[in-house]
């Protein structure tokens, strides 16, 4: 008999091992681009009743689905219905466990809204300050389509030249995929950047 098909290992996949890890009751985190909700609603499960989760996106429909998804599953976060590069209004640096980007456009929305370069370039930056010792980013990266890939080259050389005396940046790709795979990158704050201190 034909065996079905296995589901392949994908991008959220590894961003959401990485969460269960990481992430423990108790953490502050942050979810920079909530969408639909699902990276929020791992967040706050991880992080339980004595943490806290914040969350981004720039679409007001983002930020109803995920108060919805969240009140169906009893669990609540303070969200924003703003930029990402905001984020250092609402966080204390050096406070923070996670922060999780998942950039593109909104999953069953628009897509000639997405996450763009500068932008998500400076919320990068926020997002390393506002970063505890031993706390990390996950980012998964789409691109191609609507997108583009101005935004994926953009990111790439701005992970490649964090410093390796303070960062640890490594990349999870799938190159025997084809079209635009999207892949996953993991950032941890080793030790305190000089300039910081
Ligand atoms: C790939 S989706 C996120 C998916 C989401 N994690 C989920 O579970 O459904 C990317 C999101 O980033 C949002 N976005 C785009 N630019 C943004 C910005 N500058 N700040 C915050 N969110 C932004 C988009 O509106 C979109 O909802």
């Amino acid at each position: 008999m034909k065996q079905p098909a296995k589901r392949q290992l994908g991008v959220l996949d590894l961003a959401h091992r990485w969460l269960r890890e990481h992430v423990s009751a108790g953490d502050l985190c942050i979810d920079a681009t909530c969408g639909r909700g699902n990276d929020t609603r791992l967040l706050c499960e991880l992080t339980g009743e004595s943490g806290k989760v914040i969350g981004f996106d720039i679409q007001q429909d983002a930020v109803d689905s995920t108060a919805a998804l969240l009140a169906e599953n009893g669990l609540s976060a303070e969200l924003h219905c703003e930029s990402h590069a905001e984020m250092q209004k609402y966080a204390a640096a050096g406070t923070v466990s996670c922060v999780v980007f998942n950039f593109g456009w909104l999953p069953r929305g628009s897509h000639e809204i997405f996450t763009r370069a500068e932008s998500s370039i400076a919320a990068l930056n926020a997002a390393l300050t506002l970063l505890k010792l031993g706390g990390s980013l996950v980012l998964c990266i789409y691109y191609g389509g609507a997108n583009g890939f101005s935004e994926r080259d953009a990111l790439n050389e701005y992970l490649a030249a964090l410093d390796s005396r303070y960062y640890t940046v490594m990349q999870c790709s799938f190159p025997n995929r084809t079209g635009c795979p999207p892949y996953a990158v993991f950032v941890t704050k080793d030790s305190e950047p000089e300039a910081a201190l």
